[in-house]
């Protein structure tokens, strides 16, 4: 039996990308706090790491993503108005989202230079412990939430490098980071090499990593390379890649919808899905749709 690994205390959460792919609304608006339904995305990517038992929230910003900091702190007009009006549900909904205070920190990426080097930026803030990655336009939808389950397979496997992953169509390999698999132990599978946006014919697999990551704090002495990979961008899977061999690497298939809220039809297919799970809003929104029509 492995033995205990170090607990995930802190999660990264990059934000500073600029949203290309769902222009014009996300010219002004960073795109993570575009509502699914009647909250930002980030948001639900917070409610999932402190699910997990995150305790520190390290967001990478940039310009521009004011707001992101806003949302997450006290909104001292607002709160008064909800208390004159004695709307006392709303009121404390608000406060209960709050993180403690002290819980989340925030430094930013001043180029947009992939994802790789978000990371980076997060490295002294994270220092020498694993951490856990969240990207949060990739929206999970279970329970108990994505990052809990990894973390449940992190403790089971003896700790190292987890990676969320999914089977996706070969056509769509080229857009993921793409998975050798190796010996299966439940719903993780040990990761023998990964490669970033092959063409179809060179995949390993269809096993694509998602927006999910628990990482070693050795990824840094990676980054610290930064080395351009595909598209011309600084790689989390490059650095990924080069931990295979020196710490466990698993991915594991999460029991979880996957929207990815980044792209249009992702985002309204969360939209529509996490409505139809609301029992305040469902019964409507049917009817409506019936209206619209096939
Ligand atoms: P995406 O590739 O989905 O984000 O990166 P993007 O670059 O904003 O999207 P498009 O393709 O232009 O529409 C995944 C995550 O990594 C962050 C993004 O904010 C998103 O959460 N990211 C990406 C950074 O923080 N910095 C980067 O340089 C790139």
């Amino acid at each position: 039996m492995p033995g205990k690994p170090q607990p995930v205390r802190k999660a990264v959460l990059p934000v500073a990308g600029m949203g290309t792919r769902f222009l014009p609304a996300t010219k002004a608006v960073p795109k993570e706090m575009l509502p699914v339904v009647d909250k930002p995305v980030v948001q639900y990517a917070v409610e999932e790491a402190r699910e997990a038992g995150i305790e520190q929230f390290i967001f990478v910003t940039g310009r521009g993503k004011g707001i992101i900091e806003d949302h997450f702190d006290h909104a001292y007009e607002l709160e008064a108005l909800l208390s004159e009006r004695e709307k006392a549900g709303e009121l404390n909904s608000l406060l209960e989202d709050l993180p403690v205070t002290g819980a989340v920190s925030f430094t930013r990426q001043q180029k947009p230079l992939g994802l790789g080097h978000a990371v980076w930026c997060a490295r002294h803030l994270v220092g020498e412990e694993p951490f856990a990655v969240l990207l949060p336009d990739d929206l999970l939808v279970g329970e108990p939430g994505g990052l809990a389950q990894m973390m449940e397979a992190y403790n089971r496997v003896g700790g190292g490098v987890i990676v969320a992953a999914e089977e996706k169509p070969l056509e769509e390999v080229k857009r993921y980071g793409v998975i050798t698999p190796g010996k299966i132990d439940g719903n993780a599978v040990e990761v023998k090499a990964v490669i970033e946006k092959p063409e179809p014919a060179k995949a390993p697999s269809r096993l694509c990593i998602i927006g999910r990551y628990i990482l070693q704090p050795e990824i840094f002495g990676e980054l610290d390379r930064q080395e351009p990979g595909a598209g011309g961008e600084i790689q989390l899977t490059d650095s990924m890649a080069r931990l295979i061999g020196r710490v466990p690497f698993h991915a594991v298939r999460t029991a979880c919808a996957r929207y990815d809220c980044g792209d249009r039809l992702g985002f309204l297919q969360a939209n529509l899905a996490l409505a139809l799970r609301r029992p305040d809003i469902a019964p409507e929104l049917r009817r409506l749709l019936a209206e619209i029509g096939p």
